[in-house]
C-alpha cells in the first residue's frame, strides 16, 4: 500500500490526506515545537537552563517558530507538576488560552492546543475550538487526551472513578463524535453512554474544521486515533521501532479508508562541536533531579515499592531528556534528523529544545532549509516567511 519516496516525490496511499495546509500534505515533513508552557520544559535536571514557562516565553518562542519558518506550534495541557528541586511542571499555563493568545501573535504558523475529554463538556470544547479557528484564520488544531494521570485529576475532583483506561477511550470517541457534528450540523440530539446533547446548537462553526491529533500509544489508544483523528504522536524509540509502529497506524487508518499521519519528538541539543553538545548533555545528566523522577514515575502509575528501584525506565531517565534527543552541530543534528525521518517514514517531528530562544533560530537557518530540500513532497515550502 505504502511505497517508498523516488524522485524526490512521495507517494502516499490510495487515500489522499484531508489538505490542512501542511508539507504533509503532499509528502513533506511537518516540523513544529512542542510549547515550553510549563516550567523545566523536557529535562528533569537542575543543571539546564532556566525555563519558566511563562506566556512572555512563549510568546518569544511562538514568533521565533514562525519566523524560522516551522509549521506548527503546540501546547501541552497539565494540572500536576513533578516536584523536586526543580518543582517541575508545577507552574503550567492553561492550554487553549495560552494558543488563543499566539494566534494572535503570529500569522501562518499553526497553533494547536490540548483538552482532556475528562475535563470539558464537547460543547464547550467545540465553541473553544471554533473560537479559535476564527482568531487564527483556520490554524487551530486540537490535541484530544483522556487523561491517564489519575492524581492530576482526583486532586479537582474530576476523575472518573469506574471508568478503566479503555473505557476513558469510548468516553473520548462519543466526545470527538460530538464535537464533529456541533461543527457541521444545525441541530445536535445525541443519547450517549457519557455524553447527551439535546436539541443542542453551537455556531459559528469553523471555517476549517480544526486538525486533530492524539498521542494515545495503547491498542485502544492507536485504535481511537485511526478512527478520528488526522495524525498521531508516536513515542517509539529509535527509526526502526518508530518505522513500524508509523506503518501500523498508517495501516489501520487506510483500513478504514482514512489517512493518519505520523509524527514523533525530539529534544535537539545544538553547539558549535559534537563534543561540546555531548558536554552539556552530560553536565544535564549531572544534574538529575531525582525527586523529581520519582514524581514522574509516581504520575505514571508506577507502584511505590518500583519507585527508587533501578530499572529499564530509570536508566532511560538518567540522561534526563524526556524525549529522543540528537546532540551535536547542525550538520550533525541535520544528518540524524534527515535520516530519523527517511527510515522510519513518519511525517514529522515536534521539537523541544534546552533553551528555545537560542536554539530555534540556529534550527531554522541552518538545519530546517536543507530538511525541505529533502524532503519537499509535491509542493516546494519557503523555508522562510
Ligand atoms: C506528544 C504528546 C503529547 C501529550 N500531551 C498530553 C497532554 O497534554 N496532557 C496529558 O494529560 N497527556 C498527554 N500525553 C499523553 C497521551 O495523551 C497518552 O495518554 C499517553 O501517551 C498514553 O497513551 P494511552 O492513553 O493510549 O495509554 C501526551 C503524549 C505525547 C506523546
Amino acid at each position: 500500500m505504502f511505497d517508498d519516496n523516488f524522485a524526490g516525490m512521495t507517494i502516499m496511499s490510495d487515500h489522499e490526506p484531508t489538505p490542512f495546509g501542511l508539507p504533509s500534505d503532499t509528502g513533506g515533513k511537518d516540523l513544529g515545537v512542542f510549547m515550553p508552557m510549563a516550567n523545566g520544559g523536557w529535562i528533569l535536571s537542575l543543571n539546564k537552563p532556566p525555563l519558566d514557562g511563562s506566556y512572555a516565553y512563549n510568546r518569544q518562542v511562538a514568533v521565533l517558530a514562525e519566523a524560522a519558518g516551522l509549521d506548527f506550534v503546540m501546547a501541552m495541557a497539565k494540572y500536576r507538576g513533578y516536584g523536586g528541586d526543580t518543582r517541575h511542571w508545577e507552574s503550567s499555563l492553561d492550554s487553549v488560552v495560552l494558543m488563543a493568545a499566539l494566534a494572535e501573535a503570529t500569522s501562518r504558523v499553526k497553533v494547536w492546543t490540548t483538552v482532556h475529554t475528562i475535563l470539558q463538556n464537547p460543547a464547550v470544547a467545540a465553541k473553544m475550538m471554533a473560537t479559535l479557528d476564527q482568531i487564527s484564520g483556520g490554524r487551530a488544531g486540537l490535541n484530544v487526551v483522556t487523561g491517564a494521570y489519575k492524581g492530576e485529576f482526583s486532586q479537582m475532583g474530576a476523575w472518573p472513578e469506574g471508568v478503566d483506561h479503555d473505557g476513558r477511550y469510548d468516553l473520548a470517541k462519543e466526545w470527538i463524535t460530538a464535537i464533529k457534528r456541533l461543527w457541521t450540523e444545525d441541530s445536535v440530539t445525541m443519547d450517549g453512554k457519557y455524553f447527551q446533547l439535546d436539541d443542542c446548537r453551537s455556531l459559528p462553526k469553523p471555517e476549517q474544521r480544526p486538525f486533530l491529533v492524539c498521542a494515545g500509544s495503547s491498542k485502544k489508544g492507536m485504535c481511537f486515533t485511526s478512527q478520528e483523528m488526522d495524525a498521531i504522536f508516536l513515542t517509539g524509540g529509535d527509526a526502526t521501532e518508530l518505522g513500524v509502529a508509523s506503518r501500523a497506524a498508517k495501516d489501520d487508518a487506510a483500513e478504514l479508508g482514512r489517512v493518519v499521519r505520523t509524527y514523533s519528538m525530539m529534544t535537539v541539543v545544538l553547539d558549535e562541536t559534537d563534543a561540546a553538545a555531548q558536554r552539556t548533555a552530560e553536565h544535564f545528566r549531572a544534574g538529575l533531579d531525582e525527586d523529581a523522577l520519582r514524581g514522574m514515575m509516581r504520575a505514571y502509575g508506577f507502584l511505590d515499592a518500583e519507585i527508587g528501584k533501578e530499572n529499564a525506565f530509570v536508566a532511560k531517565s538518567r540522561s534526563t531528556f524526556m524525549t529522543p534527543h540528537v546532540l551535536g552541530t547542525p550538520a550533525t543534528v541535520l544528518a540524524q534528523i534527515g535520516d530519523l525521518l527517511d527510515e522510519s517514514g513518519v511525517d514529522g517531528l515536534m521539537l523541544i529544545f534546552p533553551d528555545y530562544l537560542k536554539g530555534i533560530p540556529i534550527f531554522g537557518n541552518e538545519v530546517l532549509p536543507a530538511l525541505r530540500e529533502r524532503f519537499p513532497g509535491k509542493v516546494k515550502i519557503a523555508a522562510h516567511g
